[in-house]
């Protein structure tokens, strides 16, 4: 059992944040209207002036794009859309000559209907690959074989019927994503060899897609009354499913890890969305799984102090000292920060409030692209929509310079930008921001430098306290320093009460309101202003 007290050593994806680049919206070096490998080497030093630790890149291998690199014709080589094998070992190279680390998206889960594997699956019966895929024959009823629902709502059953060889396939997403079969050692094996190839390329780490889903019913029984497929916006915990997080996943996690620690120093993440904090905690137990599980009931949570109170003291709870939190409130598959608590108007201030809670708290924050500079979704017209799934808003690309300097493209790229920017490039975009004291980018740059230079916020301790209703309040200890941080979670003024947890005489060290100075305060004469969040240091 690995345990963290306050003094240990953070391992790099303890330290500081890691950053998702969506590759396909971050920068297009070649005009297409794409963004790719080069793109991304290129900006290079925006993400060592964020302070990330690392970059995990969302898929940029061989794909069709059904689902936008999710769906992978070919394990181990960039799609010609992004660049060649030969851009991304410079990147890598880049990458780590600033000292910030590489981790890839790792689709164990299923492979593209166009992969070579599938093609000989689906081409007969009898073709050795067959059983690298779920084949079965329909129900009586002339139907699917089970009940399993896409979790796509869009696409219906999980099984599409291949007139070739008259039987159903299965796919947990499109049906141009076939799930491959784990319970096939072979498949197993192979999947394996892919993660050594990104390794032996000096990769430092995997964020694992859908990774319960590798773990099946072997039987396929019908989920009966634990239902499948997407459910209501705020998951709640059902039942355990027939279709993922079966008892097999322990040791295909063991597996798993025992190829990366043949490497020195690698990490893996895994994307386990369930609503269950002890099944969350089971793929980081025992030290033999994953080191970092995105925790997805804290990221669906609403705008609620005692909501997000109880997720952070939940956790706590339940890890007991032996699971590193892994925060995250944003991806490419949820809608941003600024738009999803926008209520009241609040949107771009809550934006910034995120940012000092996922910063502050114990745990590695994770931090999509553009949510640094507050962006918010994306309006995108019907004649634009791409995704199956909605997922377009979100994934609108990176405004690098003023429109009204650089173009349309908002220096993303000199083409037709492959989605809608979002309205607001103008002001919102990242040379504007980089340059303005007061923006959402210089205060995302000054966390970050924060957490770089306090120990108690890397390894520190960590205990919220009782503040008022609407306020989240939390104390950072260790390394002989104490930090305090408040997110006031109304829309009035309320005066922080935190009781003895820094003495009075306190300094505002940050805050998310560019209009507070930092300065000498008495903490318990301190009014929290509406969407607030703010540190504050004790003086002695
Ligand atoms: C989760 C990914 O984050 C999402 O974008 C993708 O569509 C599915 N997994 C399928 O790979």
């Amino acid at each position: 059992m690995i345990e963290w007290d306050d003094t240990f050593e953070p391992a790099w994806w303890q330290r500081g944040a890691i950053y998702q680049i969506y590759p396909r919206s971050f920068a297009d070096g070649d005009g297409d209207g794409v963004g790719d490998v080069r793109g991304i080497t290129a900006h290079l030093d925006y993400v060592v002036e964020l302070g990330a630790e690392a970059i995990w890149l969302s898929p940029l291998f061989r794909s069709p794009m059904a689902d936008f690199g999710y769906d992978i014709a070919d394990f181990c080589a960039v799609d010609p859309l992004f660049g060649t094998l030969d851009d991304f070992d410079r990147l890598v190279a880049e990458t780590h000559a600033r000292g910030v680390r590489v981790v890839l998206d790792f689709v164990p889960n299923h492979s593209s209907d166009r992969h070579p594997w599938f093609e000989a699956s689906r081409s007969s019966r009898e073709d050795p690959k067959r059983n690298w895929y779920v084949w079965r024959d329909g129900a009586a009823d002339g139907g699917p074989p089970n009940d399993w629902r896409a979790r796509f709502a869009a696409v219906g059953p999980a099984w599409t019927f291949d007139e070739r060889t008259g039987q159903w396939y299965l796919h947990s997403f499109t049906p141009h994503q076939p799930d491959l079969n784990w319970d096939n050692p072979a498949v197993e094996a192979a999947m394996h060899a892919v993660l050594r190839f990104w390794l032996d390329r000096r990769v430092d780490g995997f964020r694992l897609d859908a990774i319960p889903l590798i773990a099946k019913d072997p039987e396929l029984r019908d989920a009966g009354d634990a239902p499948t497929g997407p459910s209501a916006p705020e998951k709640v915990f059902r039942p355990r499913r027939r279709d993922q997080d079966w008892d097999t996943i322990a040791d295909r996690l063991r597996g798993i890890r025992r190829v990366i620690d043949a490497y020195e120093d690698r990490m893996l993440v895994g994307e386990v969305y369930l609503y269950d904090l002890k099944r969350i905690l089971s793929y980081v137990a025992g030290g033999d799984r994953l080191h970092l599980a995105h925790n997805f009931v804290f990221a669906q949570l609403p705008w609620d102090a005692a909501r997000f109170r109880a997720a952070i003291d939940d956790f706590e709870a339940a890890a007991a000292g032996r699971a590193w939190p892994a925060w995250f409130l944003a991806n490419h598959d949820t809608p941003r920060v600024a738009s999803r608590f926008d209520e009241d108007g609040q949107g771009s201030t809550r934006a910034r409030a995120v940012a000092v809670m996922l910063y502050l708290l114990r745990g590695t924050p994770f931090i999509y692209q553009g949510e640094e500079l507050g962006l918010p979704d994306a309006e995108i017209p019907p004649d634009r929509v791409v995704d199956v799934d909605g997922r377009d808003p979100e994934r609108a690309p990176i405004p690098w310079r003023p429109p009204s300097i650089a173009g349309p493209g908002a220096a993303f790229t000199t083409g037709e930008p492959w989605l809608p920017l979002v309205a607001d490039a103008a002001r919102l975009n990242v040379e504007s921001q980089a340059t303005d004291p007061r923006s959402t980018l210089s205060l995302v740059r000054r966390l970050a430098a924060l957490r770089a230079a306090t120990p108690a916020l890397q390894t520190g301790g960590q205990r919220t306290i009782d503040a008022g209703a609407d306020v989240l309040a939390w104390v950072r200890d260790g390394d002989g320093e104490r930090l305090l941080a408040a997110v006031n979670f109304s829309l009035a003024p309320i005066a922080l009460r935190v009781g003895g947890a820094v003495g009075s005489d306190a300094t505002v060290v940050l805050s998310s309101d560019p209009d507070r100075a930092e300065s000498d305060v008495e903490a318990d004469a301190l009014v929290l202003r509406p969407s607030e969040a703010l540190v504050l240091r004790p003086r002695d």
